[in-house]
């Protein structure tokens, strides 16, 4: 069953079925201004912080299920009828009216059908120049389809919200009275009085014919969003109140002759009257279509910088639009503000943005160096990563910032300084992949030399923080040699006890590849050849310690036993060490194709590859909190997504290209547009887990966009499926494919350059280049050529499977 279809000249998802189980969300803003918004318009807005500055106000896990929102709603002035431009709030039976939802690049729009009306809204928000805050605009369209002129007013609602969402959410002796509302150059403002220079407007491009500021006036004893008063009576009350809730609700009244239609803008920002005067001004129609032009222009820009056509649809629709959206959602908001991370925290997840910084330099180079930046500055000079930090208090000075009367719980810098008790022992090894993935993107060699602080004391290098990593992870080993898992490895849930964890020690071995290529394009030597030894040590402990005869152990409990045995009953094999054995080069061959034979016979289902098998049933804090996790559920059985690409590496890696399809046509959520029933997410996004076959609602995905799936998916797919990665002087193509594709073709622009891909598979191989010729010319490399359009032609064969 499905809800929705994908229409890819728009790059929009459809959502013709209005009346989804769950909300299918969207992300707008693409700088400071924040909103996550659903199909039914229900979500909230933030400027830099939804933790810190929260615009609008969301009712999390609530019921309804995604209320308040930001809402459009029309009333039939004549007979009373009124309805909102989104199926919800008003809800109207859908056989009476025609509902449709599009969510596309940075902007949703919702369209409504009803009594002789069309109607449209379309919420974006304009890419600031630097000088201006930013606003978000309610582009509205209303055509009178009747044969007879109609009067109909136009609401605009939002729903205020405190800026520290703690208060908002728990403080509310407070909260009710330092909030107030107030009408000045026909907008509604709500001030934070306790914070100097506090406002939100809501205005719109007309002199309102009614408002209200005040929550209550609005929507009404008794009545809710669905049914407010305010929309209901046909009249606003023009209240606002110095305390309570604050919301901002405008009205507008319009007459519309048979076939006419109208535009009304609204505007959500930050600022006083003179704001929203200055939001008029800025967008007018004409300075709003500019606006949602640039958005366009923007979205060109970036997904132009790679575009793939192969003989995938779903996979061409999931690279060229979807995946690459997905990603640069993430390294833009990173994590901390979805549905279901309400902004109650923000910051870092170290990990999770260093993985999200590595896989998309070539779009968005400047946000993922910004990331590195401020993951570097995070790291402790004893050479780990600070869990969970943020940034702006790193970079705080004693007295900036707002003082509240209360005591807000801040997070004060020395108390973000965690020892090694708190530390997780891959966090800052994925920082070098990261770093030198970006540096492979720009050419910039000198960004190693750059001196960065560290979070503790005293600062280095670029380099030195690279090495200050590595020098960590080599010295932290267990009884049998191999990497200790710490707090936690990627893995959150298990802990090993303080334990030897095999993920940790192949990823070790994958960053000092990474380390290793930049030493050699800087030529370091002395670094060269201390780091190859390190490594070349942890490989073999690994292929002697963690070989358990068909695949690797997890790691040991701290006190020695093995985690991930063929002689387990529960949590046998593990997704984590398998792959990453394969990815890192430590497995030597035929280990790979048994362990990731193991990974497709346990682990494989038609929704993706679970994390480990079977679950983990019986309650053993020596493994870690996963045994306390249900059967089937996130770490525990589910079908954790982040891993899955790992498995399409490895696969790539090994050769065998129709594989690595298999477990990414089992994962690509564009594939299960028409199993609604059971995925109930969205199918334009990666959802950070599909609960797994020991669960009774295997195959249901849960928490879509703000998850490490995303990166890592494109990552693979572009990198190692399609082969097209940079390097530090050439391109690579090389490609791991289904055999029976005759090839594909991609346009990739790489360091001002353009490369005009086509790939032929003439002899129907999965892996192996005979020749390579760059425009018309046989050649052994594809040279960075700094500018201008080359044809790249690459034909596989011949070399067969394998590296
Ligand atoms: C969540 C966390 C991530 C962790 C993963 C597995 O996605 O954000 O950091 O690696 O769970 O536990």
């Amino acid at each position: 069953m499905r809800y929705g279809y994908f229409d890819d000249a728009a790059r929009e998802y459809v959502i013709d079925r209005v009346d989804v189980p769950v909300s299918m969300t969207n992300y707008l803003g693409t700088q400071r201004m924040g909103t996550v918004i659903s199909h039914s318009a229900g979500g909230y807005s933030w400027l830099d912080s939804p933790q810190h500055h929260r615009i609008t106000r969301f009712r999390p896990n609530g019921v309804p299920m995604d209320w308040p929102g930001h809402y459009v709603y029309l009333r039939d002035d004549e007979n009373g009828k009124y309805w909102s431009l989104s199926w919800q709030p008003t809800g109207l039976p859908l056989n009476e009216a025609r509902y449709e939802a599009r969510h596309g690049m940075s902007y949703s729009r919702f369209l409504c059908d009803y009594q002789g009306i069309s109607a449209e809204q379309t919420l974006f928000i304009p890419r600031e120049d630097g000088t201006e805050d930013p606003v978000e605009i309610f582009d509205v369209r209303i055509r009178n389809n009747s044969d007879r002129e109609r009067a109909i007013s136009v609401y605009g609602y939002v729903e205020f919200s405190f800026h520290e969402i703690d208060m908002d959410n728990q403080n509310f002796q407070m909260s009710l009275y330092a909030a107030g509302s107030h009408y000045e150059k026909d907008a509604v403002l709500c001030e934070l009085h306790y914070e100097p220079n506090a406002w939100q407007f809501f205005a719109g491009n007309f002199v309102p014919d009614g408002f209200d500021g005040v929550r209550e006036a609005f929507i009404g004893a008794y009545h809710t969003e669905r049914d407010p008063q305010g929309v209901a009576s046909g009249r606003l009350t023009g209240s606002t109140e110095l305390g309570g809730n604050p919301c901002g609700a405008l009205q507008k009244k319009l007459t519309l002759k048979p076939g006419e239609e109208k535009r009304v803008l609204f505007y959500l920002g930050t600022g006083r009257g003179d704001a929203a005067e200055q939001a008029r001004q800025r967008y007018d129609e004409a300075g709003t279509d500019r606006a949602f032009e640039e958005l366009r222009r923007f979205w060109d820009d970036k997904l132009g910088q790679l575009q793939v056509k192969t003989p995938h649809e779903n996979m061409n629709r999931s690279l060229n639009i979807w995946n690459f959206y997905q990603s640069e959602v993430n390294v833009l908001f990173s994590r901390f503000s979805s549905f279901i991370e309400v902004g109650g925290r923000t910051g870092l997840g170290y990990r999770d943005t260093a993985q999200d910084a590595m896989c998309i330099p070539h779009a968005e180079p400047d946000m993922c160096m910004k990331r590195i930046c401020q993951l570097l500055h995070g790291q402790m000079s004893q050479g780990y990563g600070l869990h969970l930090f943020d940034p702006a208090v790193l970079e705080k000075t004693e007295g900036d910032g707002f003082k509240s009367p209360t005591v807000i719980p801040e997070a004060d810098k020395k108390s973000m300084l965690h020892g090694l008790k708190d530390a997780c022992a891959d966090d800052a090894l994925w920082l070098i992949p990261a770093i030198v993935e970006n540096v492979r993107e720009s050419g910039d060699l000198s960004f190693f030399d750059r001196e960065i602080p560290f979070a503790d004391e005293g600062k280095g290098t670029v380099w030195e923080h690279m090495k200050a990593a590595l020098d960590f992870s080599y010295s932290q080993v267990g009884a049998h040699g191999v990497t200790k898992g710490l707090r936690a490895d990627w893995n959150d849930c298990l802990n090993l006890g303080g334990g030897e964890s095999a993920m940790v020690a192949f990823l070790l071995v994958w960053a000092t590849n990474h380390f290793l290529d930049a030493a050699r394009a800087l030529g370091r030597k002395e670094d060269e050849e201390k780091y190859t030894a390190l490594k070349e040590r942890m490989e073999e402990t690994c292929r002697e310690k963690l070989w358990d005869g068909k695949w690797f152990l997890r790691g040991f409990t701290a006190a020695g036993a093995p985690i991930g045995s063929q002689a387990a009953r529960e949590g046998k094999v593990h997704m984590e060490s398998n792959t990453w054995a394969v990815i890192s080069g430590a497995a030597d061959r035929e280990q790979g194709l048994s362990c990731m034979d193991s990974v497709d016979e346990w682990l494989y289902t038609p929704w993706g590859l679970m994390l480990n098998a079977p679950s983990f049933v019986t309650l053993d804090d020596s493994i870690g909190f996963v045994t306390r996790v249900y059967p089937g559920v996130k770490e525990n059985g589910a079908i954790f997504s982040h891993p899955n690409p790992w498995a399409w590496v490895a696969e790539c890696m090994l050769g065998r290209g129709s594989r690595a399809m298999k477990f990414y046509d089992a994962l690509l959520p564009e594939n299960q547009n028409d199993k609604m029933e059971i995925r109930q997410a969205e199918p334009y996004s990666y959802c950070q887990f599909i609960m797994g076959r020991d669960h009774t609602a295997f195959g249901r995905a849960r928490h879509p966009f703000m998850t490490g799936s995303s990166g890592w998916a494109y990552y693979a797919a572009t990198r190692y499926m399609l082969g097209i990665r940079p390097g530090f002087g050439t391109l690579t193509v090389d490609p791991c494919i289904p055999a029976e594709w005759d090839g594909f073709t991609a346009v990739r622009k790489w360091r001002g350059a353009e490369y005009r891909i086509t790939v032929r598979n003439p002899e129907h191989v999965e892996k192996g280049i005979r020749a390579i010729r760059v425009d018309g010319r046989e050649t052994a490399e594809i040279p960075d050529f700094g500018s201008g359009t080359h044809d790249v032609e690459v034909v596989m064969g011949n070399a067969g499977k394998g590296e």
